[in-house]
């Protein structure tokens, strides 16, 4: 006990808060110390490996020990170690990044922002949003509708944007003006014997209907993940965004992609964007944009906005929106390396393949009895368990933590979350085939496991 107490872990949670943990629980079991990585794995402090099936927070996509990044970072390190793009100043790569995002984007873009964070980066397009309607005279389009159990961030804005309930408890959020609509899990919210194609129609609808008590000049812009990460990976049902997008055209409502988690060829396309048919005037990336070796997120706007933006600060006198670090030249110089990587080592084609792998996999478990769904696209997926198949009746939340901490005793890291009892795969995007069986395999230990003490101990379905 003793020498738990005095442990890198315990010395962390004495000094360190952290996030989305159990701050008392925390107190009583230290955090796992993780120290170094190599390819899909990473190694605690004494040396035990695991597998990363959610590419540390869906992210790390080349892995944990990739040269030529490190090397992107420690020349640039050397050449220019920290210089700003405010006022008359840029950096040696900024622009070049920015061309380069420009000529992946999934839709036409023209000017890109960097931040420091994807909740950064929400927050911005917030005040963008504000920015360009006030610039064209119509300053009462200011509200943002989003998703119940979205996730975009948690600052004041972003974390209004997120839809999670807990994420808003004592924090005093929403703030006033943001929204939300139904979250589109189609096996849990679909009403019986509802077609995937209806239950979007219904959402489709209900947006429609809330934009319109709302009043449609009220109504600035609707936000979505492609792939819901955070609430479950939940995918879109069949034609959601075609419909969703039909009504944000209706009422001349901006679409926001979240593009966090699925950009950067998560979900086998370079965006979840041009996976889904999403036409976004604004978007938001981070995470795999620099596969996470550097914090660096931005958003990306459309040519109407910047030029009502452009507009705006000649009559104002400036373009009063500016971080120290955003396009920190180290952090543009690792994405920039990154996006080069994407397109030279083929990567779409190669997570094309092993998807297939992944996804024969991941959907293998629908026949388990602790499993009620299986969903995935790309080399994002989850097991959704359920205590019964039928009733959908959810199990208590113990046993989904059982289940993440019996596959990390086994060297599987992965995700459980609480929107849904989804068990979430997001693995480095450079998994092979061996290493997705390997996962699965411990996964399918893990379960068996799990299903016998539930059966022993009775740890049962939710009160
Ligand atoms: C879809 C999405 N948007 C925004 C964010 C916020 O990004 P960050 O944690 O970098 O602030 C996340 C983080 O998980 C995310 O998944």
């Amino acid at each position: 006990m003793s020498a738990r107490k005095n442990s890198t872990g315990a010395r962390a949670a004495a000094n360190l808060i952290h996030g989305y943990g159990n701050l008392a629980a925390l107190e009583e079991a230290p955090p796992l110390v993780i120290a170094a990585g190599k390819g899909v794995r990473v190694f605690d402090e004494d040396g035990k490996g695991y597998i990363e099936g959610i590419a540390g927070m869906w992210c790390a996509s080349f892995g944990f020990s990739e040269e030529a990044i490190v090397e992107a970072a420690i020349g640039q390190l050397r050449r220019m170690p920290y210089y700003h793009t405010l006022f008359d100043k840029t950096t040696t790569q900024a622009g070049e990044l920015a061309e380069k995002l420009k000529a992946i984007a999934p839709a036409p873009m023209s000017h890109v922002y960097f931040t420091n964070s994807g909740s950064e980066a929400n927050d911005t397009i917030v005040k963008l949003v504000r920015y360009y309607n006030n610039a064209i005279g119509r300053p009462k389009k200011k509200k943002f509708i989003a998703r119940r159990f979205g996730f975009h961030g948690l600052t004041l804005a972003s974390g209004s944007l997120t839809g999670v309930p807990i994420m808003h408890t004592d924090f005093d959020l929403p703030l006033p003006g943001f929204l939300h609509v139904g979250f589109p899990h189609y096996w849990r919210e679909a009403a019986p014997g509802e077609s995937e194609e209806a239950f979007s129609q219904r959402l489709a609808d209900q947006l429609d209907r809330l934009i319109q008590v709302e009043g449609p000049d009220t109504v600035a812009a609707f936000i979505a993940e492609p792939v819901m990460g955070a609430a479950g990976v939940v995918v879109p049902p069949r034609g959601y965004f075609e419909k969703i997008q039909a009504v944000l055209r209706k009422h001349d409502v901006l679409m926001i992609a979240d593009e966090v988690i699925c950009g950067f060829g998560r979900t086998g396309n370079m965006f979840g964007s041009d996976t889904y048919g999403i036409a976004p005037d604004l978007m938001t990336m981070a995470k795999g944009l620099a596969s996470a070796y550097q914090p660096i997120a931005g958003v990306m706007i459309s040519e109407k906005i910047y030029r009502a933006m452009v507009e705006q600060s000649r009559r104002i006198g400036m373009f009063a929106q500016a971080f120290t670090t955003s396009a920190h030249p180290v952090a543009v110089a690792v994405a920039s390396k990154v996006v080069d990587l994407m397109h030279e080592r083929d990567m779409l084609g190669h997570v094309r393949r092993v998807s297939q792998r992944f996804l024969e996999r991941l959907h293998g478990f629908a026949g388990h009895p602790m499993v009620g769904t299986t969903r995935g696209v790309g080399l994002i997926g989850a097991i959704e368990l359920a205590a019964d198949k039928t009733t959908k009746e959810r199990f208590a939340p113990i046993v989904k933590e059982t289940l993440r901490r019996v596959c990390q005793e086994r060297g599987l890291i992965i995700r459980a979350t609480g929107a849904t009892d989804a068990m979430c795969f997001s693995p480095p995007l450079i998994i092979s085939e061996a290493e997705v069986d390997e996962m699965f395999d411990i996964f399918a230990g893990a379960l068996d496991e799990v299903a016998r003490r539930v059966a022993r101990d009775g740890l049962g379905a939710a009160a």
